[in-house]
């Protein structure tokens, strides 16, 4: 989204216009493996795991696994649910239309998308965006808590229920989560929980909430 397209955007969601601020965040390099900071080199490695992960039956009907992706450095962390088709189609996080929505979130904090990390806990897509079960969540979330132990961003925020509930592990309703700065054990990470944003698209009027969970989230990054 262009940036006036995105401001508009905000404007209409009543969003404040926060000024961004300086971040030496960086992209990973595709082609250069003698540039890679040991934290992309070693993510690099768990993506590689994971592409030929076969631990639950999501493997049978992926086209792409999808790792995450952004900024190595990056001091914020957003956490979804899994990959839906747009993303298994292109085996990137948030490219779909809930994407669209993550993107003016991201907006909002003062951050652009790339000076971010973007993950799942699931790393497949669940056949016609079915809900993740218990089992791939529990098989698969242990390649999201090696992410965060190698980015140790600054803050992660959680995009809806499963990332919540599998974050906190708790069992709590995401409209229980939401609003509080959690922490992340065991290290302790703060962490904001969020409604999802296709959530969002569903119910705007859950909107404010967002807004009010991305000032909070604000006030933890500064
Ligand atoms: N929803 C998610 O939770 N993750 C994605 O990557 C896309 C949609």
């Amino acid at each position: 989204m262009e940036r006036a397209h995105q401001q508009q955007y905000l404007d209409g969601l009543q969003f404040v216009r926060w000024v961004r601020r300086e971040h030496g965040g960086h992209h990973i390099p595709p082609d250069s493996n003698s540039e890679l900071s040991s934290t992309e080199s070693a993510l690099r490695k768990i993506a590689t795991e994971v592409e030929h992960c076969r631990a639950c039956s999501l493997h049978r009907t992926r086209r792409h696994t999808v790792f995450g992706a952004g900024s190595a450095s990056a001091e914020c962390l957003f956490v979804g649910e899994a990959p839906g088709a747009e993303e298994d189609r292109r085996g990137l996080p948030f490219v779909g239309r809930a994407g669209q929505l993550l993107n003016a979130m991201i907006f909002a904090l003062g951050l652009e998308r790339d000076q971010t990390y973007i993950a799942n806990v699931l790393k497949c897509r669940p056949p016609d965006n079915r809900d993740p079960l218990g089992e791939e969540v529990r098989k698969c979330e242990t390649y999201l808590h090696r992410q965060i132990e190698l980015l140790e961003p600054r803050l992660i925020i959680a995009l809806g229920r499963f990332a919540a509930q599998s974050l906190l592990k708790s069992s709590l309703p995401i409209g229980k989560l939401r609003g509080q700065c959690h922490s992340y054990e065991p290290f302790g990470i703060p962490l904001v929980a969020t409604y999802h944003p296709a959530y969002l698209l569903r119910s705007p009027l859950e909107k404010r909430k967002v807004w009010s969970d991305l000032r909070l989230a604000k006030t933890v990054l500064s």
